[in-house]
């Protein structure tokens, strides 16, 4: 019986092509917190069946987030998030393909807009106009 030889790799499949994108948006209507817990709740629940990580920011009438995760599970979220009418006059900082994640541990959290722009200096003069 033939031996069949197999390469042994330290990637792991959910490594391939790991991407950050980040993003600003406008509310188009005041959210209650409720209905941001709601979001927040429905984010968590899908990123993590899509292997998707990240963390959201609602303040001053702008939502910035940052997602990560799979390169086509990313794009899949993107379409989404595009379309969505809770906001308006979406603007992406990009993609990036990145070797880890910042926030492994999140499948989607709340944080506030000075921390986010810690995690992403670039969102900083975005976020505060
Ligand atoms: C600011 C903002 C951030 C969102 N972030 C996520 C997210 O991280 N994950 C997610 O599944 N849906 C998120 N959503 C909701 C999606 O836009 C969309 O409604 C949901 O994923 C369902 O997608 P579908 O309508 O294509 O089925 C977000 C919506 C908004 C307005």
């Amino acid at each position: 019986m033939a031996l069949i030889k197999t390469t042994p790799t330290t990637r792991s499949i959910d490594d391939v092509d790991l991407v950050s994108l980040s993003y600003v948006s406008e509310l188009c209507h005041p959210f209650e917190t409720l209905e941001l817990m709601q979001l927040v709740d429905l984010a968590i629940a899908r990123n993590g069946s899509l292997n998707i990580t990240g963390v959201l920011s609602c303040e001053s009438n702008r939502f910035s987030q940052i997602i990560e995760g799979p390169a086509s599970a990313i794009e899949l979220l993107w379409n989404s998030i595009k379309k969505d009418e809770r906001h308006c006059n979406i603007f992406s900082l990009g993609i990036k393909k990145i070797k880890q994640r910042s926030f492994a541990n999140w499948s989607m959290r709340l944080i506030d807009g000075k921390q986010m722009a810690t995690f992403d200096p670039k969102l900083k003069s975005l976020i505060a106009k």
